[in-house]
């Protein structure tokens, strides 16, 4: 039996301020109501330490954004994941459709991230879906298919991997896959790790989904066989909303 996971990307929201007073309000609204699922929330870089300092001795994990793949040097803007583990966190989201969409972010530069994530032992939350475009020309299996592959090239340590499925067209825009097309995509991906990892590391993979999950969808979703919690947006910066989430979960 695979421990649900969801996850509350806040993206570039809350200053931190903000962030601390959305993590107490989050423990609040969560009480003690989630033991079957494994939680966390995923703050800007800025404000990773001071949500730590707020959800620290909870269960509620903390989660980063994004890593660099060196450990330091002369990358401008960038954060490592070195860093990330020393602020606290367990796990850290990469290939998020925006860092591919709007930062250049390729396979090979998420293979790279993933790899220096692992060493540093961070767990990885890695992202794929496809777009509407790619959807609508009947490309889904195989942009999915390498995403996961490429991104997984060389790694050998599948039990620190969460992939969390989001179909780019479902982000942000209120369209959630149906629960039959989200199944669909999880169940393609678990039969590629099956052939990359074998069936028992394939079995134990847990398989998010994102894309406008809501308190109203999150049951139908998570209630699909291959659906292992979700990645949440939007609704993960309202405190009862995502508590809502979590227990669909739970
Ligand atoms: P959304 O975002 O829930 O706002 O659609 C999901 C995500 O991008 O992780």
């Amino acid at each position: 039996m695979r421990r649900k996971i969801v996850v509350g990307n806040w993206k570039m929201n809350n200053t931190v301020a903000e962030s601390e007073t959305l993590a107490q309000d989050v423990l609040a609204a969560l009480g003690e109501g989630f033991s079957g699922c494994e939680v966390g929330i995923a703050p800007t870089y800025l404000a990773l330490e001071a949500t730590e300092r707020i959800i620290e001795g909870s269960e509620v994990q903390l989660v980063a954004q994004n890593c660099h793949y060196e450990n330091d040097g002369a990358y401008t803007g960038e954060v490592s994941a070195r860093m990330i583990n020393a602020v606290g966190c367990s796990y850290v989201i990469i290939g998020h459709s925006e860092r591919r969409q709007y930062f250049g972010e390729t396979n090979a530069t998420v293979n790279l991230r993933v790899k220096k994530a692992l060493t540093e032992g961070l767990k990885v939350i890695l992202c794929v879906g496809e777009t509407l475009e790619e959807r609508e020309t009947g490309v889904t299996e195989s942009v999915v298919t390498s995403q996961v592959t490429e991104g997984l090239a060389g790694i050998l340590d599948i039990g620190a991997i969460v992939i969390a499925y989001e179909p780019v067209w479902a982000i942000g825009t209120g369209k959630t896959a149906s629960s039959a097309q989200a199944e669909e995509v999880h169940l393609l991906i678990r039969t590629t790790i099956t052939e990359l990892y074998g069936e028992p590391a394939a079995s134990q993979l847990r398989i998010q989904y994102g894309g406008s999950v809501k308190p109203s969808n999150a049951v139908e979703l998570f209630a699909m066989p291959n659906i292992d919690g979700g990645l949440i947006g939007g609704a993960s910066l309202n405190a009862a909303d995502f508590a809502a989430i979590v227990k669909a979960a739970s």
